[in-house]
Formats: structure tokens, C-alpha cells, sequence
């Protein structure tokens, strides 16, 4: 409707692009101000003419049209009231599409999304839980608009810490106790390393020695570091299987280990290696911000220098478009470095194919939870006992449904997911179960909740099939149209979500597709007696019902039939 309407000042109006039209056209702040507006002032200038006068003009110039009821200059905007059965049925077309929300603007392009990537030997905790669930959120958005998408894990799987951990274990470490407590066990290693290396600073070349030892391709060394390496995949796997969560590779830093030679050399070749303090660094004072550095005065490679070799073997083998990295904010100065440093060995391309999507710290305040070792909280740990805290909620309230594990399973993940999505991803996120677990407000329990309600709807109105074979006409309460345009803004909530990194603009819209049903329940009857009547009002049940699904299936969300 909106395009059909772009089109007709489009063809009525001078000096703007189809285009221009249609980014100038905005949706009124009232229902009684028409259902699109086309302010003037832009034209006012090269016009020469008020504004005021240039909306009589197009009115004028546009005469009457069968799917607009009226046209109004109001000040300098031309307001449109679209016929409102036309609007209806062209809303309900869109909408009851399978692929609704869907684009093909990917179509053919491929973008590489470096997300989760925990490290080593270290425990999955709530940090990376979060560039897991946004990693994996950008993944199924770009996929809805047609974007071949690479899931890459970048584990953090080489380095000196490795060296220290070897020492460690094999100083006072044991199988046994390895075998049984997988990555906690390796943790209170390292730590006792840091204890022991503060009275005793040989163990720091002894680590160093055993990380040089790895680099050779030492076969020992080898051997202890990809036990340590699978003891932590299987750990972090399980966190992965709850969020229902998969990669295309898990290719981290150890798999660029034979690669960094390569990108310290194109550096050199560009003279962009200096010397500083016996390091070997980029000097990137001309952009204000810190050297880089490539190579430690031992000559070993560091994560900036693993970055860069994983940046152009990504280009090589994906050939992407896009290459985002969901890490902390903490490391913006990293990602910016080795961007600038990609830049200045000749590749324009750094400029918008490589971007940083950085979020905010997670606040665990008022969460209490039962941690293994110390303070250090487990994304599983969240995760398990968001699902339990549901569980009991289940069988306080609902002990007859179907399926008890498995929906409390989709809404305690899903609880924790919404919670981490709901607000801008550079805020802070914060902790607290009776705010995420409440099954009002803004949480996801409320949307899912709204789905269940929907399906419950859907079981017991006999013989309805979704098609838009129905009398639009019969829709007229507000509520009812309220619904169906915020339905409608589904696929420019997802184009807008891509755009801006941001899967919470599709949990908003998640949210406020809930509030709008749920008036709109609250004011109509939808189980009516009159067969046309119920047909049309089923209709929009079962179009609340779908888009909620898909935008929350956006988020990694799913949402059971009954809870
Ligand atoms: N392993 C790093 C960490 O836990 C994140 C890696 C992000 N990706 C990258 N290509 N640097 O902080």
C-alpha cells in the first residue's frame, strides 16, 4: 500500500526519485490523521513555493483513486486515508504468506558471522552467552533475507596460556581428576599456576618453553593441548545443545597457526613493520589509536595477528560481503586496529565488510545462583536453572499439560534469550528472575504465553482454515486494525533489525505484536456464531499466531502449543 501510494506522488510530483518518495513517506502519530503522510518541506526549496500549496497541488494532480478513500493537506503534509477493506485485504495477502517477513536482498551474497567463541580450558560463562544468543539472532536474520550466512566459532584454542596449563598439569594435575571435572578441574590448574609462578617466575619460561614446544608441532605438547581442547568442546557443546545452537566451523586460533607467517610478511612487504622494544608492531598514531602489535619480542604471534590471517583466509574462502565480530565492547580498540591494519595493506574493503557489533556487560544482581567453583557463574548453570524455576511454575500452576520438560525447557531458554535481546545490545544486561521469568511485561514468557493463547484459540473454533478467502469488510474495530498493522511492519522489522545489528527491534516487535492481540482479544469475541464473522476474526489469531513464531524463532526462540 505504502509503495502503491510512493508511486502515485512519485508520478505527481518533480525532482524526487521513486526512492526519495519513499523515505520521505511517514506513518501518522494518530489513526485520525490518515494512514500515510507525505511531508513537503523538502520540495518547498526547490519549488519555491510553500509547502502548503505544493500538498494542494499533488491532491489536485492525483484526483481520485479507488483504493484511497480521501486525501488531506493538513499544514504542510498530504495525508492519506487508505480505503480501509483494500488496506485490510492487501495486509492479511502479505501477511498469510509462508514466507512473510522473508526477502531475497541476500540473494547470492555471503556473510560470515564470528560469534561464541569461548576459550580453552575456561569456562562458558554469562559474557559469552551473550555473543552466542546475538550471534546466532544476526544469523537467522540474515538468513530470512536470503544471505548465505557462515556461523564460525573462533575458539580460543592457542597461546601462551596453553604453555602454563601444560606446566601446571603436569606439576601437580591427574587424569582422573581431569577426566571427572573436565573444565573447572583445568581452571583451578591455571589458577594454581598464577599462585605458584608468583613465588616461583621460572615456571613462566617453562611455560613459555612448552608454548614454543606447541608451535613446533611437538608431539606431547600436541597431544595434552587437544585432550584440554575436547574435555572443553564437550562442555560447551551442551550449552550449545540447550540453546539449540550449531556452527559451520570451529575453526579458532589454533587453525591460523601456519597462516600468521604469511600476514607478517605482507606487512613487512608494505613497510608497515616497525620495531618497538623489541616487538614488532603497526604504527597507527596517524589514526589515533594505539600500535598494533603482530609479533612479541620472542617472535611468537598474538590474537591481532590470528585475526588477521583468519580475516583473509575468510575473504579467500567465503568471499563475503560482510564479516561481523560479537565480542564485548571491550574489545573495540582490538577489532579497529586490525580493521585499519586489513585497510592499510590495500583493501578498501575493511571499511564496511568488516564490523564490530559490540554489547554491553551482563549485571547479575539479585540472581542468585548456584555456582560450581567460587564466583564463577556457567551459562548452562543460568540456563538449567531458568528451566527448573519453570518447571516449578508448570506444576504449581499447569501440572496437566503435555510435554512438561520440553515446554519448560522452551520457556526458561527462552526466558533467559529474551531478556538478553529485549533492550539495545550495547546496554548492560541485568539479572533478575522474577523480572524475566514473569509472564507479564515485557519478557518472553508474556509472548509466548500470547502464542499458547492464540493456539488455544485456534483448537477450539471448528473447521478454519487460514485464507484470505474472507469479508474483509467485517474487521472494523480499531483493535482489529491496530493488530494487522503491526503485524504488516513484520519484514521491515527484520530489514531493520539487519541494518543496525540489532535483534532487539525484533523482540520489541515480538512484544508489541502481543500487546496489540491481546486488546484486540480483550475487545472482540473471536469464537462467534456467525460463520463469516468468526472466519474473519480466526483469521487474525492465526496470523498473531504465525508472526510471533517467526519473529521469536529470529531470536532462537521457540514456543509451545500449551503452557
Ligand atoms: N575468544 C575471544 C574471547 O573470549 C573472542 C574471540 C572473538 N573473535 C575474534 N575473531 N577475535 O574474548
Amino acid at each position: 500500500m505504502k509503495s502503491k501510494i510512493a508511486e502515485l506522488i512519485f508520478k505527481n510530483v518533480e525532482g524526487l526519485t521513486l526512492e526519495e518518495v519513499n523515505g520521505l513517506m511517514e506513518i501518522p502519530p494518530k489513526p485520525d490523521m490518515g494512514d500515510f503522510a507525505f511531508p513537503c518541506f523538502r520540495l518547498a526549496k526547490t519549488m519555491r513555493k510553500a509547502p502548503q500549496m505544493i500538498a494542494a497541488d499533488i491532491k489536485e494532480a492525483i484526483g481520485q483513486v479507488d483504493f484511497l478513500d480521501d486525501i488531506q493537506v493538513q499544514g504542510a503534509y498530504l495525508n492519506f486515508y487508505v480505503n480501509k477493506e483494500t488496506f485490510v485485504k492487501a495486509m492479511i495477502e502479505a501477511a498469510i504468506a509462508e514466507d512473510f517477513g522473508s526477502s531475497d536482498i541476500g540473494k547470492g551474497k555471503t556473510i560470515c558471522i564470528d560469534y561464541s567463541s569461548p576459550n580453552v580450558a575456561k569456562n562458558f560463562h554469562v559474557g559469552h552467552l551473550r555473543t552466542t544468543i546475538i550471534g546466532n539472532s544476526l544469523y537467522k536474520i540474515y538468513s530470512k533475507l536470503g544471505y548465505n550466512v557462515v556461523r564460525i566459532n573462533h575458539l580460543g584454542d592457542w597461546g601462551t596460556q596453553f604453555g602454563k596449563l601444560i606446566v601446571a598439569y603436569k606439576a601437580w594435575g591427574n587424569e582422573e581428576a581431569v577426566k571427572q571435572d573436565g573444565v573447572a578441574e583445568l581452571m583451578k590448574l591455571y589458577v594454581k599456576f598464577h599462585e605458584e609462578a608468583d613465588k616461583d617466575p621460572s615456571l613462566n619460561d617453562e611455560a613459555r618453553a612448552w608454548f614454543s614446544k606447541m608451535e613446533n608441532g611437538d608431539e606431547e605438547a600436541l597431544k595434552i593441548w587437544q585432550w584440554f581442547k575436547n574435555i572443553s568442546l564437550i562442555e560447551y557443546k551442551r550449552t550449545y545443545d540447550l540453546l539449540g545452537i550449531d556452527f559451520d566451523s570451529y575453526n579458532g586460533e589454533s587453525f591460523y597457526r601456519d597462516k600468521t607467517g604469511a600476514v607478517v610478511s605482507k606487512i613487512q612487504d608494505a613497510n608497515l613493520l616497525t620495531e618497538s622494544e623489541g616487538a614488532k608492531i603497526v604504527d597507527l598514531e596517524a589514526y589515533d589509536m594505539a600500535p598494533c602489535l603482530i609479533l612479541k619480542n620472542d617472535g611468537s604471534s598474538i590474537y591481532a595477528t590470528r585475526d588477521l590471517a583468519a580475516i583473509f583466509y575468510r575473504k579467500e574462502t567465503y568471499n563475503f560481503v560482510k564479516c561481523l565480530y560479537v565480542t564485548g565492547q571491550e574489545q573495540k580498540l582490538h577489532f579497529a586496529q586490525v580493521f585499519k591494519v586489513v585497510e592499510l595493506l590495500g583493501n578498501d574493503w575493511a571499511k564496511d565488510q568488516l564490523v564490530h557489533i559490540p554489547y554491553g556487560l551482563v549485571s547479575l544482581e539479585g540472581a542468585k545462583l548456584s555456582t560450581r567453583s567460587g564466583n564463577i557463574i556457567y551459562a548452562e548453570d543460568i540456563l538449567l536453572e531458568a528451566i527448573s524455576k519453570i518447571k516449578e511454575i508448570i506444576e504449581e500452576k499447569n501440572p496437566n499439560i503435555p510435554d512438561k520438560d520440553e515446554t519448560a525447557k522452551k520457556i526458561g531458554v527462552g526466558a533467559v534469550l529474551f531478556n538478553d535481546l529485549y533492550n539495545q545490545r550495547i546496554k548492560d544486561v541485568s539479572f533478575k528472575w522474577e523480572k524475566l521469568l514473569n509472564f507479564d511485561g515485557e519478557t518472553g514468557p508474556y509472548v509466548q504465553y500470547t502464542y499458547a493463547r492464540c493456539a488455544s484459540i485456534l483448537r477450539k473454533v471448528a473447521n478454519f482454515s487460514p485464507s484470505t478467502d474472507i469479508d474483509c469488510s467485517l474487521l472494523t474495530e480499531v483493535e482489529a486494525l491496530d493488530l494487522l498493522k503491526e503485524i504488516s511492519r513484520f519484514p521491515k522489522v527484520v530489514y531493520d533489525a539487519s541494518e543496525k545489528y540489532e535483534p532487539s527491534v525484533v523482540a520489541r516487535f515480538a512484544v508489541d505484536v502481543a500487546q496489540s492481540f491481546n486488546k484486540y482479544y480483550n475487545a472482540c469475541r473471536i469464537n462467534v456464531e456467525d460463520d463469516a464473522l468468526r472466519n474473519a476474526r480466526v483469521t487474525l489469531v492465526h496470523l498473531t499466531k504465525k508472526t510471533i513464531k517467526d519473529a521469536l524463532l529470529l531470536l532462537g526462540i521457540q514456543c509451545p502449543e500449551q503452557m
